[in-house]
């Protein structure tokens, strides 16, 4: 199909902005502080800004520089640039793990809802830590409410993919993103002056470099990629719709930097008032629906807060919702050549399908174990630890090696001069430096036992 029946953003601030939504999400709110605190806190950070700086933002420029060049989806594109080659299973692989994680972050996205809703109902009032994790684990048990949850989001996330691109993507995330950074900060700022902050302070920022094993290590890559929506081929279809003019390094360093400082600013939001709270910093998927409820009890005008919060964190899954399905959409859509209605639609319902299982997986399915792993946590692991990473590694080796230096030169200073000495490092990091760690934390990976 050509060029310009695509659509496309409408400039160098609508993509940072859409790039942005995909990116700061459940994965900075509610992923990175369980995850972070399941995994040493202050060492799983450091590793996880490392791994931000050498791989995140190559793989990102890597998947602008391969979706803007081919102007196709994110299978569609290495048929495009690699044709009569195997590339295109790259694309394969991220459409399956769209679909993996949309199954899971559509579970979590819904639990938002229904915080809303009882936020809304003061529900939180006068409950201590213990109740309100005994109320979260009632409420994920129950199966109705939280399946109805999980298809209302699926409902609104179809919809704005069915809208398109600019209409409906970049207008959502253009004003969401700056409030929600405001709201957090005020959550810090209460978290951080509660009796005993010091100690979730210490346990995020003082790293304790005896707790560094290999797994901290992959869940750190996992979590950086998951985090920076890399890895699967979102990037790839958003850059598709970036303009020639927009520029991808700078556009990459704003993105990833950005979604960091809402990774961490989540971490001390939730672990001062944690350890002032009495909770565990091992509190699993439940501990950021439990910490918050907390500190809104202890706020200024809390209840207001507390609504807000929620719907922010709502519309913050929403946005990095709509890439995810909008991977597949573009897929379906230009390969099948469908209408958007009935891509939109088939991507919905058999999502959704898988989605109710990982929904149920923390009531009547509780004890369906695989690796020892319920249904959502698999599909949480796998997907941003096998699948994110294993995708993040063959974006480095394409783009590297196969696309070549010249190419991807050419695609960078299409839209601004940048210094040759910082080119060059950055192609060097995308050839050498990004595929041998990612592949070194690979090949650990597939040795050590016990890692799941
Ligand atoms: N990055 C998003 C978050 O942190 C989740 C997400 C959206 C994503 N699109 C993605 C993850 C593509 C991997 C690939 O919440």
């Amino acid at each position: 199909m050509s060029n310009q029946k695509r659509d496309s953003f409408s400039g160098k601030f609508g993509v940072i902005v859409a790039a942005v939504g995909s990116a700061v999400g459940l994965g900075n709110i509610w992923r990175f502080p369980y995850i972070a605190g399941e995994n040493g806190g202050g060492a799983f950070l450091l590793i996880y800004i490392f791994f931000v700086i050498i791989i995140g933002i190559p793989v990102m420029m890597s998947e602008f520089v391969i979706g803007r060049r081919s102007g196709s989806n994110a299978m569609g594109s290495f048929r495009k640039l690699a044709p009569k080659t195997s590339w295109w299973l790259v694309g394969l692989m991220g459409i399956i793990a769209a679909f993996v994680i949309l199954a899971f972050y559509s579970t979590v996205s819904g639990w938002t809802l229904e915080y809303i809703f009882q936020a809304f109902k003061n529900s939180f009032s006068g409950k201590t830590h213990g109740q309100l994790s005994n109320d979260f684990n009632n409420f994920t048990a129950s199966s109705f409410h939280p399946i109805l949850w999980q298809i209302v989001v699926m409902a609104i996330t179809a919809f704005i993919v069915f809208r398109g691109v600019s209409k409906g993507i970049e207008k959502a995330s253009k004003i969401l993103m700056p409030l929600l950074l405001v709201l957090i900060i005020a959550v810090c700022v209460r978290s951080l002056t509660l009796p005993g902050a010091s100690k979730g302070l210490e346990f995020l920022f003082k790293p304790d470099f005896s707790k560094i094993t290999f797994k901290v290590v992959l869940m750190a890559l996992g979590q950086a990629a998951f985090s920076l929506s890399i890895g699967m081929g979102a990037l790839i279809t958003y850059g598709s719709y970036i303009r020639k003019d927009t520029p991808l390094l700078g556009t990459s360093f704003q993105v990833a930097a950005a979604d960091t400082i809402i990774a961490i600013l989540s971490g001390v939001m939730v672990f001062p008032a944690l350890f002032a709270l009495g909770g565990e910093s091992t509190g699993g998927p439940g501990l950021v629906f439990i910490t918050l409820p907390g500190i809104f009890q202890s706020m200024p005008g809390g209840y207001v807060f507390g609504i807000l919060f929620f719907v922010l964190i709502f519309l913050a899954a929403l946005t990095s919702t709509i890439s995810v399905l909008e991977v597949v959409v573009a897929y379906f859509k230009e390969d099948f050549k469908i209408s958007r209605l009935k891509a939109t639609l088939i991507a919905t319902i058999s999502i959704s399908i898988l989605g109710i299982f990982c929904t149920l997986s923390f009531g009547p399915l509780k004890n369906v174990k695989l690796f020892d792993k319920t249904i959502f946590g698999l599909a949480d692991y796998v997907s941003a630890n096998i699948l994110l990473t294993f995708g993040a590694l063959l974006i480095v080796i394409f783009t590297g090696w196969y696309l070549g230096k010249s190419k991807f030169i050419d695609e960078v200073k299409l839209s601004c001069k940048v210094n040759p000495i910082v080119l060059n490092s950055i192609v060097f990091i995308i050839k050498w430096v990004a595929p041998i760690a990612i592949g070194a934390v690979a090949i650990g990976a597939f040795f050590i036992k016990d890692l799941m």
